[in-house]
């Protein structure tokens, strides 16, 4: 008999099984064929032992799209991208936030709940579009085109977003940046990816400029940084084309912050989010997404009645840090609590706020 949606234990089922065996049997019927089953031996009695103390605790687990399949698919309350996860990390009723993702994403829970302790599980998980500009190099750019608005992408710390006026994710960029060129701006400062910031100005009909280089004055223009994320930029054209070559029919679905020319070939472009409700909603032969590659992993599990192909092995390493143990030291140990400024706090909120309000 084929495996339909139907059949398997939803992670619902899995957060409020009543006993290790439980939790392992409904974690073997979701990661059948992708996770083995001696890993999920010990990663069930983990699991368990999380959903139990979170509830003790009145906590809540946010986990990003690019959680390794085990983790993804047993303890966050919550899955999503970085917009989806800032939206609900704004209205939840816990007491206590563990964000199982990197921290910037932990910090933008922070500027959204100064009153709550928030957690991340691993210390050092960092981005390299985080660690790319720094809120002097901010600072310089204000001074060297007064008046255009800055626009930060959610993928920076809180120091940097205190210096900008707008975040925005990879889900609403070009919706930022159109807002902003409505209201009468025709010159936009976008940071920190480049990737990003070129792909948002080709959607948009706008000219991009790195800070040193001239701009054309009659046509409005994005003014781009140097950054970019160390994993998607590793995607190239030739993998777009030895795919399609490879995989008849396939349907590539690729993330804005790989280079132009990728996502010139690409089926779609769009965050983690919307690439989940393409494959939900979208039918195709099979699907390849260049991203983050547990995010194929999460999919083909949640979806069993799509082919994904899982011809990937691009992981972030700042992602990959966040494991089930770590998650637990976690949640026993309170640590490790997302600590900022309250002026950090009280100017970051501002943009992240202004990003919510546009729809
Ligand atoms: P999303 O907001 O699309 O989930 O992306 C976050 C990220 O870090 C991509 O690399
Ligand atoms: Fe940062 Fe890239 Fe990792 Fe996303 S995948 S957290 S952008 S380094």
């Amino acid at each position: 008999m084929a495996v339909t949606k139907n059949t398997l234990p939803d992670r619902a089922a899995i957060l409020n099984a009543r006993s290790v065996e439980e939790t392992v049997r409904l974690m073997k019927a979701r990661l059948a064929g992708i996770v083995p089953e001696i890993e999920i031996a010990a990663k069930g009695e983990l699991a368990f032992e999380i959903n139990q103390l979170k509830r003790q605790r009145n906590a809540v687990i946010l986990g990003h799209n690019y959680m390794e399949p085990a983790l993804y698919h047993s303890v966050p309350d919550y899955v999503g991208d970085s917009l989806e996860l800032s939206r609900i990390s704004a209205k939840t009723e816990a007491d206590l936030i563990v964000f199982c993702g990197v921290q910037f994403m932990a910090e933008t829970a922070k500027i959204l709940n100064p009153q709550k302790m928030i957690l991340i599980p691993a210390q050092k998980a960092g981005c390299s579009l985080a660690e790319g500009i720094k809120a002097e190099d901010v600072r310089r750019l204000k001074s060297a085109y007064p008046g255009a608005p800055v626009v930060s992408y959610v993928n920076t710390y809180a120091d940097v977003k205190a210096e900008s006026d707008y975040c925005c994710t990879s889900g609403n960029a070009a919706a930022v940046v159109r807002y902003l060129l409505g209201k009468g701006h025709n010159r936009v400062i976008f940071l920190p990816d480049e990737y990003l910031a070129r792909n948002t100005a080709h959607d948009l009909g706008l000219q991009f400029v790195l800070p040193d280089e001239p701009i054309d004055p009659a046509k409005p223009a994005i003014i781009g940084w140097r950054a970019r994320c160390e994993v998607h930029e590793l995607y190239k054209t030739e993998d777009v084309i030895n795919a399609r070559k490879q995989f008849p029919g396939v349907v590539i679905l690729a993330h804005p912050e790989c280079h132009p020319d990728v996502i010139a070939l690409a089926d779609m472009a769009g965050s983690t989010k919307q690439m989940v409700e393409y494959v939900k909603n979208v039918d195709a032969p099979r699907y390849l997404l260049l991203t983050e590659c547990s995010m194929g992993d999460n999919l083909a599990a949640e979806f069993p009645h799509r082919e994904m192909v899982r011809a990937c092995s691009l992981r972030c390493k700042h992602m990959n840090l966040i494991t089930l143990q770590d998650t637990l030291a976690s949640l026993q140990n309170l640590q490790y609590q997302v600590e900022l400024p309250p002026d950090i706090i009280q100017r970051a909120r501002l943009p992240i706020d202004r990003m919510l309000e546009i729809k």
